[in-house]
């Protein structure tokens, strides 16, 4: 069935409002608002953009993408599963890319996150460890230390722990990465999610009826 037929069929009353095919148009641009990038993947050369993944970008000496990577940034496996396409672009090219915005149950822009900031830690014996901050309590701390190995501390053993409020993620890659390299590296990202792995050159997609639990569920 057409699209704008499918709407007739639901409410014809809203075609004689707006016709048929506006609706249409209307419905998908909501779909796109609320969705996950995966709905929505962008259009690019995502074999080129997943080379400036790995290359230009470095993304990999911080990200873990598929097993592959580095452990002191969040895993991007699934980013296009759990993000819109502008939050992406927003974790990319905005300093401010974790504030909560005004968007309710959908949110705009990324939730703040209080793991993976940089902290610094000496230990009672003189030692020092860089890396990010993955939790911390009253008594214990662990982090993922810049030698990529996880370490836990007690508490009552360091000197000084040092957490910075600022991510170590880069928000200039609109100026790193040239219009065509940003473009193909956002077509990669927006592939990256249980939706869309299967197989190659094809869409794949969670059974039907996982689609609607989901979207019944909002
Ligand atoms: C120096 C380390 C580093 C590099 C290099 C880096 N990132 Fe990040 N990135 C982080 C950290 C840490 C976070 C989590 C905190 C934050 O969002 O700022 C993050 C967050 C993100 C997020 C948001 C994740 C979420 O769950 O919403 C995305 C998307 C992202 N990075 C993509 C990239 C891509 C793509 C590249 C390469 C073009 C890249 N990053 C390069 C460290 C890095």
């Amino acid at each position: 069935m057409a699209p704008a037929a499918a709407v007739e069929k639901l409410d014809p009353r809203l075609c004689l409002a707006i016709g048929c095919t506006d609706i249409w148009k209307v419905v998908t641009y909501i779909h796109a608002l609320r969705g996950t990038a995966i709905d929505n993947p962008l259009p690019g050369d995502v074999a080129h953009g997943e080379a400036v993944f790995w290359g230009k970008g470095q993304c990999g000496t911080c990200h873990m993408l598929s097993g592959k990577g580095g452990l002191t940034a969040p895993d991007l496996s699934n980013i296009a599963g759990v993000r819109k396409a502008s939050s992406i672009v927003d974790a990319l090219t905005k300093q401010q890319h974790r504030v909560y915005g005004s968007g309710g149950a959908h949110l705009r822009t990324l939730p703040v996150m209080d793991s993976y900031l940089p902290v610094y830690v000496t230990t009672t014996d003189g030692k020092t460890f860089d890396g990010v901050l993955l939790n911390e309590d009253g008594y214990s701390l662990q982090m993922i230390g810049n030698d990529q190995q996880l370490h836990l501390f007690d508490k009552a053993k360091l000197r000084r722990v040092a957490v910075e409020t600022r991510s170590l993620m880069p928000t200039d890659y609109d100026k790193r990465l040239t219009p065509a390299e940003f473009k193909d590296l956002m077509a990669f990202l927006t592939r990256q999610g249980t939706a869309a792995a299967p197989a190659p050159g094809r869409r794949g997609g969670p059974p039907q009826a996982e689609r609607e639990r989901e979207h019944a569920s909002h």
